[in-house]
């Protein structure tokens, strides 16, 4: 699931370059050592972990509609906003989203800067 991060958490890395993913589709790339899956919907951007929790099939694959996806493997929905399961809402289960912001043509994601900044020794 998502948590609230800090703009001063966050670091942007470049994902993506704008018109590298169509209107209503996805695409997975890795930014920082993860595997992010980026959506365009509506002419906005989302970034969420492009694993699926329940078996882990590619959520970039998946179907989306509006502000969720569908995992193509067996119908699991999230949510792009905020990474619930939307088939049951009470559950702790989910994916972690990322902030998204586009500079210049360049797809940015905001990954935590505790994962990324150099080790301390
Ligand atoms: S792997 Fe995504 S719903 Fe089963």
């Amino acid at each position: 699931m998502s948590e609230e991060l800090g703009v001063s958490t966050l670091r942007y890395v470049e994902a993506a370059r704008v018109g590298s993913i169509a209107e209503g589709a996805g695409a997975a790339f890795v930014v920082d050592g993860r595997v992010i899956a980026l959506f365009l919907s509506g002419g906005r951007y989302f970034a969420i972990d492009d694993d699926c929790p329940h078996q882990g099939a590619s959520l970039s694959k998946g179907r989306v509609d509006g502000c969720s996806v569908t995992c193509a493997w067996h119908g699991w929905r999230y949510s792009l906003e905020d990474g619930r399961w939307l088939d049951n809402p009470r559950s702790s289960r989910g994916v972690a989203t990322y902030p998204v912001r586009v500079v210049d043509d360049r797809i940015e994601v905001g990954v935590p800067v505790s994962e990324t900044g150099p080790v301390a020794t």
